[in-house]
């Protein structure tokens, strides 16, 4: 909690953003209705479709997604740079990051190691810069995740991906510099073998592990980032300096998604593999009572936390705090998330109703890049991207 909180006040501290961040209250509402199908203010609009041919070798996998999108990919490892180097003004962040960080690069595993070398040369960005963007991936999701059953055991998993905290504030609108940059960066990914999907995900162009996806008619999944001491940035630097043991998560989720074949593999899995940073893992299946949330410490999964209908925990609700605990009290998004799926009820759950769950304030809030909606069992994904116009919390 400490840690927590230091970081928080810390990065506001840093970012000279807090006072303009908390505009004019209200920055919570009243449960959301009849916002789906999306339209308005808070819906930016559909994502694009690419496939992507696991059949080609890694190296080219990414080609034409990223030949598309390079231009916005260099607008934004720039804004990341410059972010680094507001920290350490000498230049030598980057200095080490391009010159370094690719020595590293024998040690990455499976395909993971090509595929950024293709997309570092397609785009012309030096392959360490490369790297660290898919590593600042796994250091700055805030999101809200749910999964829901309804009387008839049919689940559905819906979550908001909150990204790019602490990295800017664009004072003439009042958005995250980072945010706003995701948000064409965004796509669908069908990835497929033999020209069939194998499973389909939400990612941002130029990054190989995945955080938001499913695998139809077996099991959706999305991670959400933890906060601890024992973090990130402890395991990412044991990692630099030799030990390399762990898995970073993104991949372990990416390769959990393109190659397990049910959910309990998955669950097994997520469970148990040693990962670079702690994380909540929430994973959906295709039938009653198949839903967990795994709070993950790097070594261990401290808790494993599952649907149980018959006693009526119909729906599992997880933001980016251990849920034995109190979130933090600047950034309560649970007890909304909770309050408005009561309101539902189990009775009336939809697409829709998810979608009004995940557009109420502060689920929503200026961090969210894009709301997802997966049914397994239907095989049905939807990706929306959205905007939080004032009054809207920062975060
Ligand atoms: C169910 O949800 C829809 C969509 O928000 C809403 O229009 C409808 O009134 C709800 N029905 C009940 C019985 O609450
Ligand atoms: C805010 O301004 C930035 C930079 O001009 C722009 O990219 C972004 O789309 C704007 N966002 C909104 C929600 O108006
Ligand atoms: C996939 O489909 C394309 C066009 O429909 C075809 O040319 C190609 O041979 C197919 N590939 C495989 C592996 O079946
Ligand atoms: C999935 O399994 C195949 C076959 O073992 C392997 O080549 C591939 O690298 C794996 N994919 C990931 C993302 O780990
Ligand atoms: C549900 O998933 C299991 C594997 O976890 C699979 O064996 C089964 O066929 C799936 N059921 C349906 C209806 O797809
Ligand atoms: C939601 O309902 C459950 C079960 O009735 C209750 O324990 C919980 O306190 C409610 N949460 C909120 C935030 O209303």
């Amino acid at each position: 909690m400490t840690g927590r909180r230091c970081l928080l006040s810390w990065l506001c501290a840093a970012a000279v953003t807090c006072a303009v961040a908390q505009q004019a209250p209200p920055w919570t509402e009243d449960c959301q209705k009849s916002t789906y199908p999306p339209s308005g203010p808070t819906y930016r609009g559909l994502v694009p479709w690419y496939t992507i041919n696991l059949d080609l070798p890694p190296y080219k996998r990414w080609h034409d997604l990223v030949s598309d999108k390079a231009p916005r990919i260099k607008i934004l490892v720039n804004s990341l740079k410059n972010v680094a180097n507001a920290f350490v003004p000498s230049g030598k962040i980057m200095e080490m990051v391009d010159h370094k960080l690719p020595g590293l690069l024998g040690t990455l595993p499976g395909p993971f190691e090509e595929e950024m070398k293709g997309i570092a040369d397609v785009t012309e960005i030096p392959l360490g810069e490369i790297i660290s963007f898919n590593i600042f991936y796994e250091l700055f999701t805030m999101c809200t995740s749910i999964i829901t059953e309804d009387k008839e055991g049919h689940l559905l998993h819906g979550r908001n991906m909150d990204f790019g905290v602490f990295l800017g504030w664009n004072v003439n609108n009042n958005t995250w510099v980072v945010t706003e940059e995701l948000k064409p960066l965004t796509v669908n990914l069908d990835f497929q073998r033999n020209n069939k999907t194998v499973f389909k995900a939400t990612s941002f162009a130029g990054y190989v592990g995945m955080l938001t996806g499913f695998k139809p008619g077996l099991f959706s999944l999305t991670l959400n980032e933890r906060f601890s001491m024992n973090g990130g940035y402890l395991g990412i630097l044991e990692w630099i300096l030799g030990r390399k043991d762990a898995t970073w998560i993104g991949f372990m989720t990416r390769s959990v998604l393109e190659n397990s074949t049910s959910y309990e593999e998955a669950k097994n899995i997520l469970t148990k593999t040693k990962i670079l940073a702690p994380a909540y893992l929430i994973l959906g299946g295709n039938q009653s009572g198949e839903g967990c949330v795994i709070t993950r410490e790097r070594k261990d999964s401290l808790d494993v936390f599952e649907l149980n209908p018959k006693q009526g925990r119909w729906y599992l609700v997880q933001t980016n705090y251990d849920r034995w605990k109190s979130p933090f009290f600047l950034d309560d998004r649970r007890t909304p998330t909770q309050m408005c799926l009561n309101r539902t009820t189990q009775e009336n759950l939809s697409f829709a109703t998810l979608y009004d769950v995940l557009s109420t304030k502060p689920v929503l809030n200026k961090l969210t890049a894009f709301t997802t909606l997966i049914d397994v069992t239907k095989g049905q994904y939807e990706t929306y991207l959205r905007d939080c116009p004032d009054p809207c919390i920062g975060w």
